[in-house]
């Protein structure tokens, strides 16, 4: 396990000398106390980010050798998968299973940018006059990586892979929940060969290490997953530096389901869409708007699926329901709950804390009914395993209620009629939109927000517009 901060390539204690504890959600147990960074240890990473820029060993490179480094790093993070997702569970509290996906498709992200190392081109353009006139990609610089603690390595991948391949360095400051694998995860890039200052990794809380990096004057862009609150507060802080930002923030995504629809397939996939990853997943489809003549059915089977889903021990195998990530997010969990109570929906599954060998902070897999759309419950992000059902009667309400939210991260449609599929996909004012499945990611697919959402892309050829500066080049002929 490392502990320290990584910066110019060596791990060291903070500067302050100050730790702080991370606690495994699941056994109430300190799993470590962590080098708390604060702005010196910022402005120190920032420093050997810009160092290592300007210098020869990184941009300057031929882009298939960053590529190489890349991959090497994916093949290195791939035979200790299992450390690593031993780890994320300790950390997080999500069953082992799911750790060992996001440690795959961490590989995954890293193999996919490490290809596009040396396929990122400028055009030559058809101007008026005697001019050859073309673009060039170049690097935006210092990536300032604020994450959070829900996919604390992947989400990390997400934005170092990208940023790394335009010849970007950075400095990542991952959640104070969860710092432990992003840790851990520079000893994989120093040993795959990425010189020092190109990836620093900066432990410590939002308002002193997250907005020391946002106000730096040395960092040319944030890459941010978060809270939507604390989007707008980076956006702002970033305005006096001029930084570019790309925000990935909250959700309250709904999930359609129509009577024409495999109901069966629908019900399965509306448990995995807000159950998977306890809830706390920025896409978790949240609002399930069911079509009245199959609504009985949906959660009837939906309550007795919710009801099996019983909290477990993250590390037994049959675990499908984890421990939320700490004390504070159970106790804003049970809040939503008592106010969706309080407010007169009606709870059919779960709506209780649990513990796991009388310990841990669990949540029941939890399910209401009856909900409105003036409702608490069903305009906040809870960011847990809460689902408010709401019932509807035609297409055209369906997607009226879909979007009557500030958000528009993800959305999810099931119908077997093609042409519904369509029309409702573009009548979602949303990132993304599954049709007939929930929750399916691929490094291929860009995925970000519309609306209080955020801006920008992650994954896909389009996360690389966020790392990347276009420079219009005019040779008179
Ligand atoms: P948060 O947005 O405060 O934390 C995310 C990251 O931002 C962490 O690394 C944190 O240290 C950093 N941060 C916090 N304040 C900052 C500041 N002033 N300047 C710079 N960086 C800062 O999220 P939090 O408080 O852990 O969770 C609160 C709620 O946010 C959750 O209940 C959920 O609704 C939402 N959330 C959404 C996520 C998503 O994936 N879209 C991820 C995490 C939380
Ligand atoms: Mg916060």
């Amino acid at each position: 396990m490392r502990t320290d901060l990584y910066v110019g390539g060596a791990f060291a204690p903070a500067a302050s000398g100050r730790r702080f504890p991370v606690v495994n959600p699941a056994t109430e147990e300190l799993l470590a106390d962590v080098a708390e960074g604060e702005a010196a240890d910022v402005g120190r990473a920032v420093d050997a980010a810009r160092a290592c820029f300007e210098s020869d060993g990184w941009r300057k490179l031929a882009p298939r050798d960053r590529g190489a480094r890349l991959a090497r790093a994916a093949d290195l993070l791939e035979q200790r998968a299992d450390e690593f997702a031993r780890l994320e569970t300790q950390q997080n509290g999500k069953p082992l299973f799911e750790s060992k996906i996001d440690v795959a498709m961490t590989v995954e992200t890293l193999r996919y940018y490490a290809g596009w190392a040396d396929k990122i081109t400028g055009a030559t353009l058809p101007v008026s006059g005697d001019f050859f006139t073309y673009t060039l990609k170049e690097p935006v610089g210092v990536v300032g990586a604020i994450v959070p603690w829900n996919f604390p390595l992947n989400l990390a991948s997400w934005k170092l892979a990208p940023a790394l391949a335009t010849g970007c360095t950075v400095v990542l400051k991952p959640a104070e929940e969860t710092p432990l694998t992003a840790l851990l995860f520079a000893e994989v890039l120093e040993a795959a060969g990425f010189p020092p200052g190109a990836v620093n990794v900066v432990a410590g809380f939002g308002p002193t290490a997250g907005a020391a990096l946002v106000q730096h004057p040395g960092v040319d862009k944030i890459a941010f997953t978060g809270s939507t609150e604390v989007g707008r507060l980076i956006q702002r802080g970033a305005a006096d530096t001029l930084k570019r930002v790309t925000l990935e923030l909250g959700g309250k995504s709904p999930n359609i389901v129509f009577a024409d629809a495999d109901v069966a397939a629908a019900v399965k996939g509306a448990q995995t869409a807000i159950f998977y990853g306890k809830g706390e997943v920025c896409a978790a489809g949240s609002r399930l708007l069911v079509e009245r003549s199959v609504h009985g059915r949906v959660v009837e089977e939906l309550a007795v699926r919710a009801k099996k889903l019983v909290p477990g021990d993250p590390f037994e195998k049959a675990t499908r329901l984890g421990a939320v990530v700490s004390k504070r997010q159970q106790e804003t969990v049970l809040g939503y709950i008592a106010k969706g109570k309080a407010e007169g929906a009606t709870l059919v599954a779960g709506g209780s804390a649990a513990t796991v060998n009388g310990k841990g902070y669990f949540v029941q897999a939890t399910v209401f009914d009856g909900v409105t759309p003036e409702m608490t419950i069903a305009r906040e992000e809870i960011f847990g395993p809460v689902l408010a059902v709401l019932p509807f009667d035609t297409v055209e309400e369906a997607a009226v209620l879909a979007n009557q939210s500030m958000y528009g991260l993800a959305a999810g449609i099931w119908t077997k009629d093609l042409q519904k599929a369509h029309r409702v996909a573009r009548a979602v004012r949303a990132g993304t939109v599954w049709v007939n499945t929930y929750n399916t990611y691929d490094s291929a697919a860009p995925f970000g927000g519309y609306k209080a959402s955020g801006f920008g892309r992650d994954l896909g050829r389009e996360a690389l517009d966020g790392y990347l500066e276009t420079k219009t080049v005019w040779i008179a002929l």
